[in-house]
């Protein structure tokens, strides 16, 4: 019998496709700003984020980003098997 809430482990890989979802995406805000304003992203990050770095972090994300939307948006759709999930 599935307890409330699902498995610990389908609960578990939920809440890391959550916090790395969040993740990905203030990593997309900070690198998409690193291209925009280098000038004020390298010195916030103290020169750790160049232009360059910026645009290879920008272009990369966006297959993980892309895989853990499709898995978020399916665990949302698949929910139905499992009520009170999210
Ligand atoms: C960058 C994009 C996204 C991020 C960072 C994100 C993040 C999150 C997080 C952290 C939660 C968990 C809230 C909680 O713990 O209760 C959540 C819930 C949810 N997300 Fe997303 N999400 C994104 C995109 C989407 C998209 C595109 C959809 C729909 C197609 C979606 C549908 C939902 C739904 C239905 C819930 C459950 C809400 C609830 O029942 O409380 N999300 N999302
Ligand atoms: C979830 C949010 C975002 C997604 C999914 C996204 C996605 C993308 C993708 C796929 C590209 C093409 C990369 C390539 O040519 O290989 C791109 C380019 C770019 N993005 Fe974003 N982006 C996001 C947010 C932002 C933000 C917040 C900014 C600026 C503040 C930004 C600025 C740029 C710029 C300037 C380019 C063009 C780079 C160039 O080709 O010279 N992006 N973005």
């Amino acid at each position: 019998m599935i307890p409330s809430g699902g498995t610990r482990l389908s609960r578990q890989i939920r809440e890391w496709v959550h916090t790395l979802l969040l993740v990905a995406t203030f990593l997309f805000l900070v690198s998409g700003m690193g291209i925009t304003e280098p000038n004020l992203m390298n010195a916030i990050t103290l020169r750790l984020l160049t232009k360059e770095t910026s645009y290879k972090i920008h272009s990369w994300l966006l297959y993980p980003f892309t895989a853990l939307l499709v898995t978020h948006i399916y665990l949302k759709i698949s929910r139905k098997n499992n009520r009170k999930e999210n």
